[in-house]
């Protein structure tokens, strides 16, 4: 061939292997959490996300609108298939067929689709949509095969909980009541379809947990010690590599040694309640800056069981979203605040050296509080909106709010908001164990101080 000949074939070569390399770029994604009553529009946040150049985001849903304003765009995109559709789409080519018209071939290429996800922690939920899960994909993936879209993987993103052992990493193993039934045929089709494996991992959770025995260092990618698995000798310096090898480990149990992994939500929160250790600006805009210049190092560092492999990673979340109902961290892990102002500086390329940050913003105190707490009304608080969380609170538990009726020791002063601050802190008391948080849709918060002022008796949660 000639010279000129052989230059094409280069560039040629060159830009297919761009191609086939485009789903396993380093470029970090954002997820696009749309819970909240007060977010930008999806105009202003397809602006912003170009602005940031994240490269990647995630949506929870197929919006047409967003994936619509996606074409013409560099972002890659991942799109859900909702997980009550999964039952319906798992019993029919057609319905998944019909899936794949609406909400990729409507858009693609124009929007570039690069995973279509099929649910969200579905192990988490619902165990009559578990058999379904894997037959849903297949038939996702059989649908584009038809289309011959070949630059789309078909995933599914759980959560840690689908182990039952993460530490050591080598000890990483499946829960047995999936493994044989959703594990082994997930990992069958992923590896069949070279897809990847969708983890969220959150060193925040697993930290937070157990911050008497991790050290917050680990966590945010700062150790000054390293920890060694004796099982294997690998070094690790950081959790977040323990938690991605711990599901390495648990995937080669199974006999599978190369599915690639991708990070479907990781981040840390910038607020929390008092009883929420660490969630502050600055562990969160450290945890998040090292992450992406972790994950966007070149050459790729990968983990300890992996080095060297891209991890596709999306960070949770890109707004804070003021409609996630639970503790207040579930409502702070947006890199922006709701009206689109960055919560810290950070630089989703990674290009950006640490060192010419500006200083964070001291954290108040990373040790975990220690002392009682209580649940009261929280302030500029309406008290028309009080009565329904009170009743709510009162009918949880025969004896929730016996004190306050007449006559009993906490029924004076006759008001509704220190009727309401008594019923939260019993509610909350009573039931914290079983998950129940001091919220009440933004009526209540936590505090130090005994709400009872002296009157009576408030029950509290001491820690
Ligand atoms: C599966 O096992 C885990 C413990 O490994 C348990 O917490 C969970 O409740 C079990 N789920 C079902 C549906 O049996
Ligand atoms: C923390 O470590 C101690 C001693 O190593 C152990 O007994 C304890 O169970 C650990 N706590 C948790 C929550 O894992
Ligand atoms: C921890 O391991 C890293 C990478 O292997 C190494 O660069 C670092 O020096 C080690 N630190 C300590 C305290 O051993
Ligand atoms: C995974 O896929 C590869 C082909 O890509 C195949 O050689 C290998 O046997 C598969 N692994 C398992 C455990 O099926
Ligand atoms: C209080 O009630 C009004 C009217 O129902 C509602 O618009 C407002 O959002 C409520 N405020 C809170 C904090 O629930
Ligand atoms: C009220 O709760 C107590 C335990 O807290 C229980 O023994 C009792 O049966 C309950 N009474 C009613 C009427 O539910």
């Amino acid at each position: 061939m000639s010279a000129m000949e052989a230059l094409l074939a280069t560039i040629l070569l060159s830009s297919l292997l761009l191609v086939s390399s485009a789903d396993i770029s380093s470029k970090i994604g954002v997820n696009y959490g749309r819970k909240g009553n007060n977010l930008p529009s999806p105009y202003r946040t397809i602006e912003t996300v170009r602005l940031m150049n994240a490269g990647r985001i995630k949506l929870y849903d197929s919006d047409h609108e967003i994936l619509k304003l996606l074409s013409g765009t560099n972002i890659h995109v991942s799109t859900t298939v909702p997980n009550n559709d999964i039952i319906r789409i798992a019993s029919s080519q057609a319905a998944a067929e019909q899936w794949v018209q609406n909400n990729v071939l409507n858009f693609y290429p124009d929007t570039m689709i690069r995973f279509v996800l099929v649910g969200n922690d579905v192990l988490s939920h619902d165990r009559r949509i578990w058999p379904s899960l894997v037959p849903a994909m297949r038939r996702i993936k059989n649908s584009l095969n038809a289309h011959d879209i070949k630059n789309i993987k078909v995933c599914t993103p759980l959560t840690m909980d689908v182990l039952q052992s993460t530490f050591p990493p080598s000890s990483g193993e499946f829960r047995s009541n999936i493994t044989d039934t959703v594990m082994a045929p997930l990992l069958r089709f992923l590896n069949g379809t070279k897809s990847f494996f969708f983890i969220n991992a959150y060193p925040y959770l697993a930290w937070s947990a157990n911050s008497r025995n991790i050290s917050l260092d680990f966590a945010l990618f700062r150790g000054r010690t390293n920890q060694t698995d004796h099982k294997t000798g690998l070094v690790y310096t950081n959790l977040l590599d323990q938690m991605l090898d711990s599901v390495i480990f648990a995937m080669r149990k199974l006999g599978y040694h190369d599915i690639r992994l991708a990070i479907g939500e990781t981040g840390w929160p910038s607020a929390g309640d008092i009883d929420q250790v660490g969630a502050n600006i600055n562990n969160a805009a450290t945890y998040n800056r090292k992450l992406i210049q972790k994950m966007t190092s070149k050459p790729p560092l990968g983990t300890p069981a992996r080095p060297g492999a891209v991890i596709p990673t999306f960070i949770f979340s890109l707004y804070d979203e003021n409609q996630k109902p639970g503790p207040t961290t579930q409502r702070h892990w947006g890199l922006l605040r709701s009206n689109g102002t960055p919560i810290y500086d950070i630089d989703i390329t990674g290009r950006r050296p640490l060192s010419s940050y500006k200083p964070l913003p001291a954290a108040r105190s990373n040790m975990p509080y220690r002392g009682k707490l209580w649940c009261e009304v929280a302030p500029g608080v309406d008290v028309a909106n009080l009565s329904s969380a009170l009743s709510y609170a009162c009918s949880q538990g025969n004896q929730t709010c016996a004190a306050l009726n007449p006559g009993q020791q906490c029924y004076e002063p006759v008001s509704m908001f220190w009727h309401a601050s008594y019923a939260f802190s019993s509610y909350w008391a009573k039931f914290r164990k079983q998950g129940a948080t001091c919220y009440f849709n933004g009526l209540a918060r936590q505090t130090r101080n005994n709400p009872s002022r002296g009157h009576c008796n408030f029950p509290s949660v001491t820690l």
